[in-house]
């Protein structure tokens, strides 16, 4: 049995990308028996970029209502946000008195983030600690995350490594789980899918919005009888990535005959999408329109979480001598 651990930052809607490289895999993990799945809505770190209370709201219940549409089985797990157990954000004073300044200031992310941001807060610099309380906090023991989080495990696991030898064995040393086989999932434009490049394929967007991202996808000129190659074309490689290999080869099929132009093969990306994540959109507007609902679903969680947090939080007090 494994106590599994993720968050997601309230950062936006969920896109295809987050879906496939990071909701899917997790539940699956999740799903596996004798697994215990913590899941939870970063809010607190999305506050280091989001100063609209409403819009920060709206996305933590919109990640949130992604996590439930895509089959996260809360009942039996525990789902939470995270700024609700602000028990979180005591664990962050102590551990920041247990990470060297170098760690932080060297980090990957903390560079690339600051060189492009206009406003640069304490909070971006401090992420990684307020990341290790998420972790240490719920003694978890595996972290699934993209490859790009890797440094913030290891951070999490120095800082832990290095309160257990000052103070004796308190803190679970979690591992992180990179699997290489999840993919990267392109945008419209053929870069990395990424709120941050604006070339995403919002499967929770209404119709309309939609359409219109899966119309723009980016592709060459070639015309309506022109034999196309399906492997260097956007629309083919977002189509296999949720078709199956019957739909996919015919697809394929179409492609390499010519008389099937691009503007088909968008519609039929659209129509497999609609049809696939039929059910999952029609969740995930249940639980937007139902915040209520969700609220309760969450608090549920939180009670639960609680419960951990307060016992981890009360042998780490014990040792620090408060
Ligand atoms: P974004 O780049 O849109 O801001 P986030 O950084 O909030 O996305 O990512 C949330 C999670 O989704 C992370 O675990 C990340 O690894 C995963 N993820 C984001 N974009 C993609 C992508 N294009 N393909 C696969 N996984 C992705
Ligand atoms: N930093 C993660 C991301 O941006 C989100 C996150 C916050 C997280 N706390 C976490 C992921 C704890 C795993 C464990 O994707």
């Amino acid at each position: 049995m494994a106590r599994i651990l993720t968050g997601i930052q309230s950062s936006g809607k969920p896109h295809l990308g987050n879906i496939l490289g990071a909701i899917n895999p997790s539940i699956n993990l999740s799903g596996k028996k004798g697994n215990e799945s913590l899941f939870f809505i970063a809010d607190l770190h999305s506050l280091i970029n989001i100063k609209d209370p409403h819009l920060l709201q709206e996305n933590t219940f919109s990640v949130a209502s992604a996590w439930l549409a895509m089959g996260f089985d809360f009942k039996n797990n525990f789902f939470y946000r995270q700024s609700k157990i602000t028990e979180v954000c005591e664990l962050t004073w102590y551990l920041n008195c247990f990470t060297p300044f170098p760690m932080l200031s060297n980090s990957h992310s903390f560079k690339d983030k600051s060189e492009n941001l206009s406003e640069i807060n304490s909070g971006l610099f401090t992420y990684p600690v307020l990341m290790a309380s998420d972790i240490l906090l719920y003694d978890a023991e595996i972290v699934p995350v993209g490859k790009d989080q890797k440094q913030h495990l290891e951070i999490t696991r120095d800082i832990a490594k290095s309160f257990n030898h000052q103070y004796g064995d308190t803190f679970i040393i979690p591992k992180s789980k990179i699997d290489k086989n999840v993919m990267t999932v392109k945008g419209i434009d053929g870069k990395k899918m990424s709120k941050t490049y604006n070339n995403t394929i919002d499967i929770f967007a209404d119709e309309k919005l939609l359409k219109k991202q899966v119309m723009s996808i980016v592709t060459d000129s070639k015309g309506l009888d022109d034999k196309k190659d399906p492997s260097n074309c956007n629309i083919f490689n977002l189509f296999r990535l949720i078709a199956t290999k019957k739909e996919s080869d015919e697809m394929r099929e179409k492609y390499t005959s010519g008389g099937y132009g691009y503007g088909h093969a968008k519609k039929d990306l659209l129509c497999l999408i609609m049809d696939n994540f039929e059910n999952e959109r029609k969740v995930y507007f249940e639980y937007m329109q139902n915040k209520d609902y969700l609220k309760s679903i969450l608090e549920t969680g939180e009670n639960k979480a609680r419960e951990i947090a307060t016992n981890v939080l009360d042998r780490v007090k014990i040792k620090l001598g408060f």
